[in-house]
């Protein structure tokens, strides 16, 4: 298939959808030929934005089935993934699924075993995985700066929680049923990608600690009394999320803001995650303690700093690597700092060169598993959850 172009469907087309610009490459090796969405208002802006010439439609099932589609991409909320994808993979087509995979785990497993009865390929969008930080951090891990991998403390910062989270669909349990997979699955990924190793039994504690309240569930923020004052009013006028305007105090908020995760992962690796939507600011800290050494990234900052066991000054870092000149805009223009790019490319080599997938289903289950228990554990006042390993068709 190397010399052809592929032809891409994407279901689901505004919000994450956008990413199609990144796998429409007219001179290059694919286009995205086709759409479907609920909305037919999104689909004509997708004509705009994206091809003019692609297929569109409203049922999803219409575009799946085309001959002339090669590929999907799955850009629709959580809640919808596995019955589509599983449909895309039945209907013998290779996918690309957004984060988190499915809100259950026996969702996943269904989805990997329609991916290997079809003989058709199942990749998840953690673009995280060609952040910089998070390559750099690879390389250095692999390289074997800091040893053998002991300790990890992840703490997540979400920073402008409730515009992203608490103003729509994100804020409610049913469509949701945690940031622990809607946001913190990215994370628990790159915990599991670093140390090559996953999750085996968890523990949390969390609440619902800031937002929700009584406010109506129809009150929206250009129309609330409070808008002069609220901390938390999301005035932006978006094309991409016309309906992210929902207060984020209103009565059926009910998803849990701050989260503290213990993980013990399968070699043995101790770890913690915490994950905050009142924060002000927003940014990412991971590190790594191994028997050598110490890693840590500073998002703010674009740096990755390294300190090594019995060498130079315990007080500065050995190493310090400096990723700002490259990095660009790293929320939104250039597609998460160009990782939406790197993932992109990923796809379509994976489809076209017939590599494996770089960001494989086993990956996204797991952090899917990690994140479902820690939830379960959270809800039951911090009991410890054994995560199931990968089902034995996945071939581990
Ligand atoms: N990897 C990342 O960094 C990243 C970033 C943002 C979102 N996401 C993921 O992308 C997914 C979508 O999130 P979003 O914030 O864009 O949601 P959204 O609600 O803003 O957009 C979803 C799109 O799907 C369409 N849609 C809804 N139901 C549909 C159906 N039955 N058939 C066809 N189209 C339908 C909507 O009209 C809309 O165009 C989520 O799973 C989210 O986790 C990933």
């Amino acid at each position: 298939m190397s010399d052809t172009q592929l032809r891409i469907g994407i279901i689901g087309i505004n919000g994450r959808g956008r990413i199609s610009r990144f796998f429409h490459q007219p001179d290059g090796r694919a286009i995205v030929a086709g759409a479907a969405d609920l909305n037919q208002q999104f689909l004509e802006d997708f004509k705009g934005y994206c091809n003019p010439d692609a297929f569109t439609t409203n049922d999803y099932k219409e575009l799946i089935h085309r001959d002339d589609i090669d590929a999907i991409l799955v850009t629709t909320p959580d809640w919808l993934h596995e019955d589509q994808v599983v449909d895309c993979l039945n209907a013998g087509k290779p996918v690309y699924c957004e984060k988190p995979m499915a809100l259950t785990i026996d969702g996943c497993d269904r989805m990997m075993e329609a991916s290997i009865n079809n003989n058709a390929k199942l990749m998840i969008g953690f673009n995280m995985r060609y952040y910089k930080f998070v390559l750099a951090i690879k390389e250095l891990v692999d390289a074997g700066e800091i040893g053998d991998i002991k300790a990890v403390w992840i703490r997540h910062f979400v920073g402008m929680g409730s515009r992203y989270y608490y103003h729509d669909w994100h804020g409610v349990k049913r469509c949701t049923r945690s940031l622990l997979l809607q946001k913190g699955s990215h994370d628990i990924d790159v915990m599991h990608y670093i140390t090559g190793s996953y999750t085996k039994r968890v523990a949390a504690f969390g609440g619902l600690d800031h937002f929700g309240g009584d406010k109506p569930n129809d009150l929206k923020c250009p129309d609330c009394p409070d808008k002069a004052t609220c901390p938390d009013v999301n005035l932006v006028e978006e094309d991409k999320k016309p309906d992210r305007k929902y207060c984020a105090y209103r009565k059926e908020i009910d998803i849990e803001d701050n989260m503290v995760c213990m993980f013990e992962l399968e070699n043995g690796i101790k770890a913690t995650y915490n994950e905050c939507h009142f924060s002000p600011d927003y940014q990412r800290n991971f590190t790594f303690i191994g028997t050598k050494g110490r890693i840590e990234n500073n998002e703010l900052e674009n740096k990755v700093y390294l300190w090594k066991r019995g060498e130079g000054n315990a007080m500065k870092p050995d190493r310090v690597i400096d990723l700002a000149a490259d990095e660009g805009d790293r929320l939104a223009e250039t597609g998460h700092g160009g990782s939406d790019q790197g993932i992109a490319d990923a796809f379509i080599s994976m489809v076209l060169d017939g590599k494996e997938p770089p960001v494989p289903m086993q990956a996204g289950r797991m952090s899917v598993a990690a994140g479902m228990l820690a939830q379960e554990s959270l809800e039951q006042g911090g009991v410890v959850k054994e995560v199931p390993p990968l089902p034995h068709f996945v071939g581990v």
